[in-house]
């Protein structure tokens, strides 16, 4: 039977706390000792990556009292509840399935009727299909001419995690001669946005797919209007050239106004949707959908380690235990997620919302009050131009900020060039080695301002490429990740409440039903 705990009651909590200050970076990292932690403190993650911790504040005293709360705190059994179907999602009265959509690790899961597995596994073959039909020339613009762009219309999770999959494997899918069609996106209800990207996209060979699970977001349809305003200027016929993704109970899939339609459903929470028809339509599209399903076979290996009840061989665990451990025990709010990779570049911006609309909250799972904090605040660049702006703060700032790596041996690109004895990639992946034993160990200096105090601690995930297998095995230990974290502060990850009073607000000044400073801020713009 499972207890849903707030942390603090917990007593493997509470001996976590004795530890703190207990290992110093600059003694532990420094020397044979450092080294040895390197090769010791590493756990393998499917798609050929593994994870290293040698630089993170644990040692093993730590590690052990880490897998007794991951153990008193149920973490296993948890997800196990949560993939065999139970109503995780309390306050919406919903399952939380996206696993589901990538693989069946549990029971089956019967709801509204369906076995979900087949249902999800039933869109990605719709999808699969006309996505071969498009590439094909079979469903082609109304002059029978093929189409060669696809635009994603959406907000939110409905853009951020495909967008910043698209990015990451568009290089590796131009150099494997499988980008199908370039993708873009539009997400802002800032007209320059659309404006921005239609400039650059040939309507008359674009197919447009509108996603929103709701089917109601102020934003997406907004968007929907501007670009049917395009299509119909430029003389086509709308229905010719825009999908839909949403789920079968939305106003959208009322509307026949579609080329097609794709579903996922409400138990599939949006910044976790990239694994749906919601990532799948578009980057089957793009990338054709063999290229889809091995990116869904990457998210699936590494669900099954996250399944494990051994934190020690269970990356997305272990990173969340951690996680807490810097939080709660040390005091660390801040998280900077650094890929060194410029394919990620869009990777940090979907984790913000991944790990802040999951667990930015002050409730535990039962509306209730806590007496400790809970989320992390995540932020991020890729390396090295991070180096290049924010990293000052973060080597002699008076904050310590934890820092998440992530490296791959390789590029996503044969092209290189050899400047003064290294190639780039060499040159890239040395700075990454330099940054982890610069935050640990720092530097003693005469002059203060040349002082590094180190001690700060990281982390890196480590592939040997960017490949879509790698790309799904690195989404699915992050969504794993912050799931746990739910688990162990006893939150719901799974609503998001606090994005509506803004909505709210939002139209009642739309309506000019305002007073007070509500009033005065819209005068401001003139509405
Ligand atoms: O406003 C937040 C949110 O509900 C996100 O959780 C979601 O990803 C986004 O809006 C878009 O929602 P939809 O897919 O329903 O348009």
């Amino acid at each position: 039977m499972v207890a849903w705990k707030n942390l603090d009651t917990l007593d493997s909590y509470q001996a976590l706390q004795e530890t703190k200050g207990s290992v110093k970076l600059t003694e532990v990292m420094a020397g044979e000792s450092g080294a040895e932690r390197v090769r010791k403190y590493a756990v393998p993650m499917a798609g050929g990556l593994s994870y290293h911790y040698a630089a993170k504040k644990v040692d093993d005293v730590i590690l052990e009292k880490l897998a007794a709360l991951a153990k008193e705190a149920q973490l296993c059994e948890k997800f196990e509840e949560l993939y065999n179907g139970a109503v995780i999602n309390l306050t919406e009265n919903r399952h939380v399935l996206h696993h589901l959509c990538r693989g069946q690790l549990g029971k089956q899961v019967m709801a509204d009727g369906v076995d979900k597995r087949e249902f999800y596994k039933g869109e990605q073959d719709k999808i699969a299909a006309f996505a071969n039909k498009v590439h094909a020339g079979e469903i082609t613009n109304e002059k029978g001419e093929k189409f060669n762009t696809v635009v994603q219309i959406g907000i939110g999770g409905s853009d951020l995690g495909p967008r910043a999959i698209y990015l990451a494997l568009e290089n590796w899918a131009a150099t494997h001669n499988t980008l199908k069609m370039e993708a873009k996106f539009i997400s802002n209800v800032d007209p320059d946005d659309p404006v921005g990207v239609l400039r650059g996209v040939d309507v008359e060979h674009a197919l447009f797919i509108v996603v929103s699970k709701s089917g109601t977001t102020l934003e997406t349809l907004t968007n929907e209007s501007f670009v049917k305003d395009a299509l119909e200027k430029a003389g086509l016929d709308v229905s010719k050239h825009m999908l839909a993704v949403t789920s079968e109970t939305s106003p959208m899939a009322k509307n026949s106004g579609y080329l097609a339609a794709f579903f996922m459903d409400d138990y599939i929470g949006g910044r976790y949707s990239t694994a749906s028809a919601v990532g799948g339509a578009v980057l089957s599209l793009a990338f054709g959908p063999e290229v889809f399903a091995s990116f869904l076979d990457g998210m699936a290996a590494e669900d099954k380690l996250s399944a494990g009840d051994d934190p020690m061989k269970n990356p997305a665990m272990l990173d969340a235990l951690i996680s807490v451990y810097e939080r709660n025990v040390l005091g660390y709010p801040v998280t900077a997620l650094l890929p060194y990779s410029q394919a990620l570049s869009r990777f940090p911006a979907h984790l913000q919302q991944a790990s802040m609309e999951s667990n930015g909250k002050s409730v535990n799972r039962f509306g209730e009050s806590m007496n400790y904090v809970t989320g992390e605040v995540i932020f991020g660049e890729p390396g090295t131009n991070g180096q290049h702006s924010f990293y000052q703060l973060l080597h002699q700032g008076t904050d310590i900020i934890p820092l998440q790596f992530i490296g791959f041996r390789k590029s996503q690109n044969e092209k290189d060039v050899e400047v003064k004895g290294s190639t780039s990639q060499t040159k890239l992946n040395a700075n990454v080695a330099a940054q982890m034993v610069a935050f640990a160990c720092g530097k003693t200096d005469e002059n203060p301002a040349k002082c590094f105090a180190g001690d700060r601690p990281s982390s890196i995930i480590i592939g040997d490429q960017l490949t879509p297998e790698a790309c799904g095995a690195l989404l699915a230990h992050y969504e794993n990740k912050f799931m746990y974290q739910g688990f162990l502060w006893n939150v719901n990850s799974f609503d998001q409440e606090g994005v509506q009073l803004g909505k709210v607000l939002a139209n009642r000044v739309l309506d000019h039903n305002t007073d007070g400073a509500l009033k005065e801020f819209a005068a401001l713009f003139g509405i």
